[in-house]
């Protein structure tokens, strides 16, 4: 297999599920740009971007939004998200740099402010096809090389639920049981960076990570009940 098209809905969709069914009392994202995924959430909300460009509400019906232009690295070096929303994060969603110890890194610092039932969502950790992973972004969909990070969780973090839903267009990476005490990214980042730098997609396998990732569609996910089956805060 060279190629794998998500049927299910858009992950503006599958998200909009999470915040409507979880109902969740905090929202963390990462990648702002133009609010398209900021407008999902009615609860106190922080959003991280160094570039807002908003073309929505910026405060739409939420009590607290939360703005910090600046990168992820330098928000949590700055900041503590639990202390900022007076609780813990309890829906994530990593949308930043497409790089994958960038985003490895997020979900780290942003694991330490949830709590176990909390949910991490992830885009664009299952291409369409290895030419969307390149480093360099060459124009078109790009996801650069955060596929990673899903096999790299599951080697290192087996403690953690992932279900990696097929929305359209490059999947939907959905974390929980959470850990916020756990150390083994921040003690590892080291020698997992040096394992998986120069790992290609194409010396990976394709095929290998669409088969190890398990894709569920989003069409199992249509009411509060069969979103209970998954998640629940
Ligand atoms: C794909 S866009 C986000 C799209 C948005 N979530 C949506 O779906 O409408 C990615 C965003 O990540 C931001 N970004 C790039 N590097 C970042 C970093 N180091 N930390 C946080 N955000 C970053 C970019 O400025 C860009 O706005």
């Amino acid at each position: 297999m060279n190629r794998y098209d998500h049927k299910g809905v858009s992950h503006y969709e599958f998200l909009e599920r999470l915040h409507r069914w979880l109902n969740p009392r905090t929202y963390l994202e990462i990648g702002t740009l133009k609010g398209g995924t900021l407008r999902l959430a009615s609860c106190p909300t922080i959003c991280i971007d160094p570039e807002f460009q908003l073309d929505v509400s910026s405060a739409a019906n939420r009590e607290v939004t939360l703005f910090y232009q600046k990168t992820s690295d330098r928000f949590f070096q700055d900041h503590s998200p639990s202390a900022l929303l007076n609780g813990p994060v309890d829906l994530g969603f990593l949308d930043g740099l497409h790089e994958a110890e960038t985003l490895l890194r997020d979900f780290a610092n942003l694991e330490k402010h949830c709590r176990s039932n909390s949910v991490i969502a992830i885009h664009d950790c299952i291409p369409m096809d290895v030419g969307q992973t390149t480093r360099i972004n060459n124009g078109g969909l790009w996801t650069g090389d955060v596929w990673k990070v899903v096999p790299i969780l599951k080697e290192y973090r087996p403690d953690i639920s992932i279900f990696v839903f097929d929305a359209h267009p490059t999947g939907l990476v959905c974390c929980t049981n959470l850990d916020h005490g756990n150390t083994i990214l921040d003690g590892m980042y080291g020698e997992i960076w040096r394992t998986w730098r120069s790992t290609e997609l194409s010396d990976y396998g394709f095929s290998r990570l669409i088969e190890e990732a398990n894709i569920i569609s989003t069409s199992r996910v249509e009411t509060p009940e069969e979103m209970r089956r998954y998640f629940w805060l």
